[in-house]
């Protein structure tokens, strides 16, 4: 079995990638099986850069095919901004209320048909030898005037994806895979996978 390190703390994460990827012959690392691996900066200007970034880095230091990804809400009104900040938008450390209360500000007096926004999720592959790829996943929606719901994490509550009524914040887990960024991205990962193995 070849081994695969996933570039991810988050176990929610870790555990929908597995899900994905248990039809491959694939041994599962996770950071927590290397111990003080350093911090790799997400300074790209891309999710790609940034994800492709973190995949080659860990590759390249582990020895094994190295899976990262990287995600943020890309807002119309806002030239896609806040991008590659999302986490950071209202400063460090990551703060989701203090995010939410700052794109409501910058969106105040935005009316519901220009309020269009997408939430964006690349996820790279990399082997030890240099060999990459990225693969992207988009879920457009919009940013609504107030936040609501209870479920989820960062902008959720705030997103209402298109076709629903309800935020991201107020749909199960299971609704939310199936039309997310990151279930979208995941999904293309068992037709580039081969490839590696
Ligand atoms: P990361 O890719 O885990 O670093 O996520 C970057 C940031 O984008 C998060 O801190 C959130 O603010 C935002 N984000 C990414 N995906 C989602 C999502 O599915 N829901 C809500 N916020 C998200």
């Amino acid at each position: 079995k070849k081994r695969l390190v996933l570039a991810t703390h988050n176990s929610h994460k870790i555990q929908e990638i597995q899900q994905i990827l248990k039809e491959f012959p694939l041994e599962i690392l996770t950071m927590k099986d290397f111990e003080d691996f350093p911090e790799i900066e997400e300074d790209g200007d891309t999710f790609e850069a940034n994800a492709l970034k973190k995949a080659r880095v860990i590759a390249q230091q582990t020895g094994y095919l190295a899976l990262a990804d990287d995600s943020g809400l890309m807002v119309d009104a806002l030239d896609g901004r806040p991008g590659v900040y999302s986490a950071r938008f209202a400063g460090e450390p990551t703060d989701d209320t203090a995010n939410n209360q700052k794109l409501l500000r910058l969106l105040e007096n935005v009316p519901k048909e220009k309020r269009g926004a997408q939430f964006v999720c690349t996820i790279a592959l990399a082997s030890p030898n240099g060999k990459s790829v990225a693969v992207s996943g988009v879920c457009p929606g919009y940013i609504a005037e107030h936040p609501a719901g209870s479920g989820g994490f960062g902008y959720d509550p705030l997103f209402i994806p298109e076709k629903f009524q309800q935020s991201f914040a107020g749909l199960s887990a299971e609704a939310r895979n199936a039309i997310s960024h990151r279930g979208r991205a995941l999904e293309k990962l068992p037709a580039i996978l081969p490839d590696f193995l």
